[in-house]
């Protein structure tokens, strides 16, 4: 079978994710020879557009890709536009008549990909209607790829599931997380399964915390609405943080597969011990960005953001920390820290290994004195905005004393590679039409974070935040500094200069 003859229906087929992400990336595949002649795109959303009013949006949104705009032209041919209310079966049955229509256009045997980039509150209505007015054909493949939110918690969640299982079966449903289409993300299994030095430390006896740290410099710009309703824990923890954590923690695959990798995933979430709702206060800090200033620019606090309550107990900022209750990683913590207009944009992980057993070097070779400090050796791990690893050891300054200093052996990859690094969006939409599930979430996984996360959130929805908590431009609260210093340790953080210095 040929994966990539396929008809894609985009739900949202105007919205703003559809023309940032989806249609350049789309361009990329094509440009790249991974979509050839027999692909065809229906574009759905309620506004009345023609065809062509379509493809000019198409062009526009690939146009600095396209080496001539013929090129860009031509690619837009292949997009047809239906108005659709997802409500209204009689527009299902146009849809259906389209797709057929292409699909004989096309040649594209059947094989139809359904991307639900819209409200998750219509995911159920449009999945039963495709099924009912026989969207779905019986030859050639049928897939759904999902948007997040999926759920607001582990109800909700399990209802909407039970909607779209009613369709689609588990492998044929591709919830897409876009952290796992990121290079560095998909690197974190490299680094840890092809590297020996590593994988044989990679457990409680020598490391001592593991951080993660998915840092925004802006605010909730134009989706106050949104946000509000929602926060970090559900935007940024339930998801992508969760998600890097099981990588992070999961055992060896026993083969580098969609099966493989995702059962030890999903080990690995059931492994992190859900708190119970008292003991919260002392494991997870919230927070909400006052105004404040980063250089010379100065910044609203977020509830003057518009659409924003001017009240809003609205946390945009979430440190905490995760404990592992399985032999690997028994007693470690996982840290973890995100938030919104913070002092710079910049996804780190830091795993930070256990002081050697006895420090033999001191101030001095005469008696008494002290033992020189040692810096823990950290492996760094960039994930953006640079891409690459550091490890910071300790050595010998030169001279003829033997004062210890800590070095850094830094790896970026250069900015050359950075411009031709796949977007998240492309990998994971040829993964999907490759049928590779590798890199999306499966239903088990999702359950396990919001059974995680909702525990939080009850307990913060059960008493009230002394908001705002943090400056703009700041690294957060002062508590979040707290959570770890009363377990000895510190967040590792100072700004990424690597091109600023290297230019
Ligand atoms: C999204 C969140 O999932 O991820 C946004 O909804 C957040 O609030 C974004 O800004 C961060 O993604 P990235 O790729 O910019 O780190």
């Amino acid at each position: 079978m040929d994966n990539k003859k396929v008809l894609l229906t985009i739900f949202g087929g105007t919205g703003d994710l559809a023309q940032r992400k989806l249609y350049p990336s789309l361009f990329r595949l094509y440009l790249k020879g991974q979509l050839k002649e027999s692909f065809a795109v229906i574009g759905t959303a309620r506004r009345p557009w023609t065809n062509n009013t379509y493809r000019e949006v198409v062009q526009k949104a690939v146009a600095s890709l396209a080496q001539t705009p013929e090129q860009a032209a031509t690619f837009a041919s292949h997009f047809y536009y239906q108005s659709h209310n997802v409500n209204d079966t009689e527009h299902y049955v146009a849809l259906r008549d389209l797709a057929d229509q292409l699909d004989e256009q096309y040649q594209l045997a059947g094989n139809r990909l359904f991307y639900l980039a819209m409200s998750p509150n219509f995911f159920g209505t449009i999945v039963h209607h495709l099924e009912s007015q026989g969207m779905i054909t019986t030859d050639g493949y049928h897939r759904v790829i999902i948007e997040k939110p999926f759920g607001t918690d582990y109800n909700s969640a399990e209802t909407l599931n039970a909607e779209i299982t009613d369709v689609f079966s588990e492998t044929e449903i591709y919830r897409i997380d876009h952290y796992l289409g990121k290079e560095m993300i998909q690197n974190i299994s490299a680094i840890r399964f092809a590297n020996n030095i590593f994988e044989s430390q990679w457990n409680n006896r020598y490391i001592a915390n593991v951080q993660i740290n998915i840092a925004e410099d802006l605010g909730v710009e134009e989706r106050g609405g949104y946000y509000d309703k929602s926060g970090a824990l559900k935007d940024m923890v339930q998801n992508h943080i969760l998600q890097v954590l099981s990588l992070l923690a999961m055992e060896p695959p026993i083969e580098f597969s969609e099966k493989g990798i995702r059962q030890e995933k999903i080990k690995a979430l059931e492994a992190i011990r859900i708190y119970k709702e008292d003991e919260v206060k002392e494991h997870f800090v919230r927070g909400q960005y006052a105004a404040g200033k980063r250089n010379d620019q100065t910044f609203a606090s977020y509830r003057e953001e518009e659409n924003v309550a001017a009240d809003s107990q609205t946390e945009t900022f979430v440190a905490g920390k995760f404990y592992i209750d399985n032999f690997r990683w028994s007693g470690v913590p996982f840290y973890i820290r995100t938030g919104k207009r913070l002092t710079e944009k910049g996804t780190r992980i830091n795993i930070v290994f256990k002081q050697v057993p006895v420090n033999v070097f001191k101030t001095s070779i005469n008696e008494p004195c002290e033992q020189q400090s040692l810096e823990p050796n950290v492996l760094t791990i960039y994930i953006q905005p640079t891409e690459g690893f550091s490890l910071s050891l300790n050595g010998k300054e030169v001279g003829n004393g033997f004062d210890m200093h800590p070095v850094k052996l830094d790896y970026r990859n250069s900015s050359e590679i950075l411009e031709n690094t796949p977007e998240a969006y492309e990998k994971l939409l040829l993964d999907a039409l490759n049928g590779d599930g590798t890199n999306f979430t499966h239903w088990d996984e999702v359950a396990q974070s919001w059974r995680i996360v909702d525990v939080i959130r009850h307990a913060w929805d059960h008493s009230t935040a002394e908001f705002p908590n943090y400056a703009a431009g700041s690294m957060g609260p002062k508590e979040a500094d707290e959570l770890l210093e009363k377990d000895g340790f510190k967040w590792i953080w100072s700004p990424d200069v690597w091109y600023r210095e290297r230019g």
